[in-house]
């Protein structure tokens, strides 16, 4: 790693929600380490202080983290401070420019968690005052709404920043078992030779949120949930389910086989997409009336490599769903010849990987193993870790990604071809978007998803504690 070390964060928006809900609890957890060395200033369009910054901070962590630890929230107060300002006005950055150098600072990190309006306007900011020099930026998502305007917001980026010193956030890769994928396919020998189309059947991603928009119904509203979280998360899911194992142990080898998976998936085809809309959704505040915009899409994607061509990569996603679960489900072929019949006389279920990548994480293996009694007939069982009781506490994503972008670490953030070629392929689903179906709160979405997978079942992922151990 030849990125310099940072020696102050910068807060862009250190007033707003994503600060409160996820910046300031990630902080905590680094002073609460001993991983906070650096001063954190906080920029916003505000009139308080900094003793009201703190005061902001200590809610925002008293929200998140029981009990508090004060003395490790005194050692993230003591390093806070507030920058007030219209981000519009060079003088705001003149002041950030003086509280960096009296803070002896000459390569912060400028984290923009801030609307995505604002984008260009911080960066230009940044610019005029010479606050880009020897810094790196975070950018938090969406990243742009369409191919076209992530172009356009990385040629405002570049003007100020060179690509290497671009940290673009997917919380996505920022937690424990999606980056496990990566380990569990590569630090392992086993899985080498099935993992392609002559042994793979189908994959299936399902994000499930069983809450609705709560709160940030106009946010959503213009979004929906394709930009929301399929061009991001989860086509960052698909990558190292189908990548190649890098050549080498560095961010870009890395990064690199991850495009060639996007750029081996051809744009959607919008017959393959299936969109939804919880009822109730138009009344939540901050959305229109007669809202066409999905809370629920379910796609069938393609990956034409060698390793992939003619297997079905099915996602779906939503909001309002039966529970909240995420995770990626690998269905196998069958065997060649069937000797053993399953219970009742039916066929034995496939042989599934099920990876869950949500709180309750972990890898399951449904094998058929023989039922008792005096007929060979099969019954499923599962062979299974669950994470949290095999390899104890885990830090969360943004705390991780924090860390990382203080010590230029890139591996975990997306580069600028990644997300251009992730925008390429869900844009004909964004151009020619087709109906929304409606569906009631805690189900599974609308039946006509289950269309897109004619011969295939969507896996329900299992509740927690319902799993066989
Ligand atoms: C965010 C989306 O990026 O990810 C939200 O904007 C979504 O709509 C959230 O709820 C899910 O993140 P997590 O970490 O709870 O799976």
């Amino acid at each position: 790693m030849t990125a310099p070390r940072a020696d102050a964060l910068v807060l862009f928006g250190a007033t707003g929600d994503l600060a409160k809900k996820k910046l300031f609890p990630a902080l905590y957890h680094l002073a609460a380490s001993g991983n906070l060395e650096v001063p954190v200033i906080g920029v916003a369009k505000s009139d308080w202080d900094d003793e009201g910054l703190r005061h902001y901070a200590h809610s925002a962590v008293e929200a998140a983290v029981h009990p508090v630890d004060e003395a490790a929230f005194g050692r993230l107060a003591a390093r806070l401070s507030l920058v007030c300002g219209d981000y519009g006005d060079r003088g705001c950055f003149d002041r950030l420019a003086s509280a960096l150098s009296k803070a002896g600072s000459s390569h912060p990190v400028h984290y923009l968690a801030i609307p995505p309006t604002l984008f260009p306007t911080v960066v230009e900011g940044l610019a005029s005052v010479g606050l880009n020099h020897g810094a790196r930026v975070v950018v938090e998502k969406p990243f742009g709404r369409d191919l076209a305007s992530a172009r356009k917001l990385n040629t405002v980026l570049h003007r100020a920043f060179h690509e290497p010193a671009i940290f673009r956030i997917d919380h996505y890769l920022g937690k424990e078992p999606v980056e496990d994928l990566l380990v569990f396919r590569f630090a392992n020998s086993f899985l080498e030779p099935i993992w392609n189309r002559l042994h793979v059947k189908n994959v299936e991603i399902t994000m499930a949120e069983a809450f609705g928009v709560e709160g940030r119904g106009a946010f959503y509203d213009d979004v929906g949930a394709i930009r929301d979280v399929v061009q991001n998360h989860l086509l960052q899911v698909i990558t190292l389910l189908a990548m190649e194992p890098p050549v080498r142990d560095d961010a870009d080898s890395l990064r690199d086989e991850k495009v060639k998976v996007l750029k081996a998936m051809p744009a959607i085809d919008p017959s393959s997409v299936v969109r939804g809309q919880y009822e109730g959704y138009q009344s939540e505040p901050g959305v229109a009336s007669e809202s066409t915009t999905e809370t629920y899409v379910a796609l069938r994607f393609e990956i034409e490599s060698w390793r992939w061509a003619g297997v079905p990569w099915f996602v779906r996603a939503g909001k309002g769903l039966a529970t909240t679960a995420l995770e990626a489900t690998v269905e196998l072929c069958p065997p060649p010849r069937l000797l053993f019949m399953g219970e009742g006389g039916h066929e034995p279920g496939p042989n599934l990987l099920r990876f869950r990548l949500g709180t309750d994480d972990g890898v399951s293996l449904w094998v058929q193993a023989k039922s008792p009694g005096r007929h060979d007939v099969t019954h499923p069982v599962e062979l299974a870790v669950d994470f949290a009781a095999a390899l104890g506490a885990r830090q969360e994503a943004y705390e991780r990604l924090l860390l990382d972008a203080l010590e230029g670490d890139p591996r975990r953030f997306a580069r600028e071809d990644m997300v251009e070629e992730a925008w390429r392929i869900v844009q004909p689903a964004l151009d020619n978007p087709g109906p929304v179906y409606p569906y009631e709160r805690g189900c599974w979405g609308p039946a006509e998803a289950d269309a897109l997978i004619p011969g295939v079942a969507w896996h329900e992922p299992e509740a927690k504690g319902t799993r066989a151990r």
